[in-house]
């Protein structure tokens, strides 16, 4: 097995081993200057959770394979705090950059149409990034955000980040091969070749990025789902006051109002009754209720629907 960095190395000492892992601290927030420091203190110093920045830096160096991660003492929010300063990294820096190094390198005369190609491609891969990140930006970063604050959880959210990583990933891939296959060679190819190794270097940066979100950051979340449903359902038993719980936008409008009838202690059989439906059409609706909701009971219904204001504590039935 690979050796594993351990929170008493020397931070010189690994980033001289693989000077990619600079990208890693900085988008950590840590900066140079950390002279003979042991990766605990530049960490502690820097207000970076220690074992987070460890079992990213250990997952990196050798390349990232595609495997899950143990995630026990990774902290949620300092990993995402570091996955959105990559966002901006690549949305507002590199991608930028590395289109103005392909306008400077490719011919953009009108008679030159693999160069407009390219640049076509270039611009819509560029696109597609951009709405991929803004995606887990307002909805899965968003959801998160709310997890942490202890609020509720709908599986959605995690449930569909990792389906989307296929189209950040392969189509830089593309636009290596279309050039290297295609493009006119010219005499002196330096710039050219440079566009070439910078998007090599792109592609790999953004697949370790996505592996990071696959293997450690949806494992960890998960996790903290976890924990938070048994915390929620300790508050339940022992009649804790819940926070407002966010998971209300993921009902359709017939289960909010099948929620309600349970809220006013209706039977399956009065609520069919009552909207003119199936009790089997009923009994679907309640499974999707709980599966949403995280919530199988009545009582936690109830709950749900008060703090939601779908109903007044009048109305239910205690
Ligand atoms: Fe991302
Ligand atoms: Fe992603």
């Amino acid at each position: 097995m690979a050796v594993q960095y351990k929170p008493t190395d020397k931070l010189s000492f690994v980033i001289a081993n693989d000077y990619r892992l600079l990208q890693v601290m900085s988008r950590f927030g840590i900066s140079f200057g950390f002279g003979e420091k042991t990766i605990q203190d530049v960490c502690r110093q820097c207000g970076v959770d220690t074992d987070t920045f460890l079992t990213v830096i250990n997952y990196v160096k050798d390349g990232a394979e595609d495997r899950l991660q143990k995630v026990e003492h990774v902290s949620v929010k300092s990993l995402l705090g570091y996955l959105r300063k990559t966002h901006v990294y690549f949305l507002e820096y590199q991608l930028p950059t590395m289109r103005r190094h392909l306008l400077s390198s490719i011919d953009c005369s009108v008679k030159n149409e693999i160069a407009f190609i390219v640049l076509k491609f270039f611009d819509e891969y560029v696109d597609e990034v951009r709405k991929h990140m803004e995606y887990e930006e307002n909805k899965v970063f968003t959801y998160v955000e709310k997890l942490l604050e202890g609020g509720a959880m709908s599986i959605e959210g995690m449930h569909t980040l990792s389906y989307h990583h296929e189209s950040v990933d392969g189509k830089l891939n593309e636009l290596k091969n279309l050039f290297m296959q295609y493009y006119p060679q010219k005499e002196n190819n330096n710039e050219l070749n440079s566009v070439v190794i910078d998007i090599y270097q792109t592609a790999e940066d953004l697949s370790i990025h996505c592996l990071v979100e696959d293997n450690i950051f949806i494992p960890a979340v998960k996790k903290l789902e976890h924990l938070n449903r048994q915390r929620r359902a300790v508050d339940e038993i022992s009649g804790n006051e819940t926070e407002p719980m966010a998971g209300d936008e993921q009902l359709s409008e017939r289960e909010k109002e099948i929620v309600i009838c349970v809220a006013k202690g209706m039977a399956n059989k009065e609520i069919a009754e009552a909207l003119c439906l199936s009790v089997n059409t009923v009994t679907t609706h309640r499974r999707n209720i709980a599966r949403k909701l995280q919530i199988h009971s009545s009582a936690g219904i109830t709950i749900y629907a008060i703090v939601n204001k779908l109903v007044t504590l009048d109305e239910v039935n205690v």
